[in-house]
């Protein structure tokens, strides 16, 4: 018996692995569904090498496709790899295949460089492979009558046009940059969006600058919106709900539900109009992270942390803290606003021992140093828990579905 792990070098190849990545999620093989397929493997981020494919005596039985991303925390941004449509053939599971290609990505993505990677996976499997659950999945319900109490005031209402895509980005980026954990969106990554945003509205002001957009649409008897992009100013947000509610009025439903973070400034605006909140917590699946490499992580993590600590205005001198995890060390000095990183741990005075998925728990803000502090893998020294609080808030990372993979 032969294995290799290698990449499709031929469309036939690519076929077979597009065939048996349908039949492994136990979807019927359509043209659709093949077409759907084919679109993944070609979209922005992707790279013909990075479908790995598992053969045994010349027949794919296993893959995996790495998804090249940029994940952002504030003001740091991380070379990302995601790994998504993870299948084995149906005929061959639970003789270690998928965990010879989980290995094999791991070791790819850090030969790669990568500083960490992300997953949407399912239950009780990828803890084995150092993921920890650092995403959650957030929504905001209105009733249409409540919301249809926001001021819709005088902006218009339009479709979305391609030429859109640059404004669109624009506010998009600078709500997303103050969002606890988020993908950078590449203009060719919002033009491999714009198909799926076709039933897209905008809002503009009189001189038709774009202030807001959004993509809706009926599910389940409620209007739901996954995309919102819009100013952070409270009358641009009153109109954006306004108008959402006069379309779910149009289609014939009593209520509309935003999936996005509750941090985001929308999220924010509309308890005003009765929301009820919903935050779901996925038992050891959905969003999860780990980091591949540590050195370049420790490195991108300094501009965020430095940022969090410059708004915390705490009394200084702050004390010195390194981060020990099992893939490295990492010893944090403050020098008035900025967040040094410190080669010599003898000069530091208290340690902080955390596991690195644990340490993309606090990074994301999915959990607290409070609640993790004392677990197995996490002891946090008393004196310093005041910083380790500035440093890493908890939050809401939720990450939008249209940059999901
Ligand atoms: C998930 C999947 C890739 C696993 O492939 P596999 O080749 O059977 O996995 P392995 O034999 O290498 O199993 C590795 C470990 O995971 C466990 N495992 C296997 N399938 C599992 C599953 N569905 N859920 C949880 N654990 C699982 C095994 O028991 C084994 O545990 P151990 O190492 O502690 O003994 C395969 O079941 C599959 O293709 N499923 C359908 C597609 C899918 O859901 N993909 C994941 C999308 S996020």
């Amino acid at each position: 018996m032969t294995s290799e792990i290698t990449f499709p070098q031929t469309e036939a190849e690519l076929a077979e692995t597009v065939r048996m990545t349908t039949l492994a999620f136990r979807r019927q093989v359509t043209p659709e569904l093949m077409a759907g397929f084919w679109a993944d493997v070609r979209r922005p981020g992707c790279r013909p090498e990075h479908q790995r494919i598992l053969k045994v005596d010349g027949r794919i039985v296993a893959g995996a496709l790495i998804v090249e991303k940029e994940l952002r925390f504030g003001g740091s941004v991380f070379r990302c790899a995601g790994i998504g449509d993870v299948a084995t053939d149906p005929d061959c599971r639970l003789r270690g295949l998928g965990r010879q290609m989980m290995e094999h990505c791991l070791e790819y993505m850090t030969d790669q460089g990568y500083a960490v990677s992300v997953l949407f996976g399912i239950t009780d499997y990828y803890h084995k492979f150092g993921y920890r659950p650092a995403g959650c999945e957030s929504s905001l319900t209105l009733t249409v009558p409540d919301a249809l109490h926001a001021e819709a005031g005088a902006l218009s209402v339009g479709p979305l046009r391609r030429d859109d895509l640059p404004a669109a980005a624009r506010l998009h980026a600078r709500t997303d940059a103050a969002l606890p954990m988020t993908f950078v969106r590449s203009t060719a990554y919002w033009q491999h969006l714009f198909p799926r945003f076709r039933t897209a509205r905008t809002l503009r002001e009189g001189g038709g600058k774009l202030v807001a957009a959004w993509h809706g649409e009926v599910a389940d008897g409620v209007y739901v919106v996954r995309q919102v992009v819009s100013q952070p100013k409270a009358p641009v947000m009153s109109s954006l709900l306004a108008h959402c509610a006069r379309a779910a009025k149009r289609a014939g439903v009593e209520k509309l539900r935003f999936h996005l973070s509750l941090d985001h400034p929308f999220a924010r605006h509309c308890p005003e109009y009765g929301a009820e909140a919903s935050v779901r917590y996925p038992r050891n699946s959905g969003c999860m992270l780990r980091v591949l490499n540590f050195r370049s992580f420790a490195r991108k993590l300094l501009p965020e942390l430095s940022a969090r600590v410059v708004a915390a205005s705490l009394e200084k001198p702050l004390p010195s803290l390194t981060l020990a995890t099992d893939l490295g060390q990492l010893g944090l000095g403050f020098d008035g606003d900025t967040t040094l990183l410190e080669d010599s741990p003898a000069s530091i005075s208290s340690r902080v021992r955390v596991d690195q998925g644990r340490l993309c728990q606090l990074l994301s803000g999915y959990r607290s140093i409070d609640d993790l502090s004392g677990l197995p893998g996490v002891t946090a020294p008393t004196a310093a828990l005041p910083l380790l609080r500035v440093l890493f808030p908890q939050r809401c990372p939720y990450l939008w579905q249209a940059d999901r993979f």
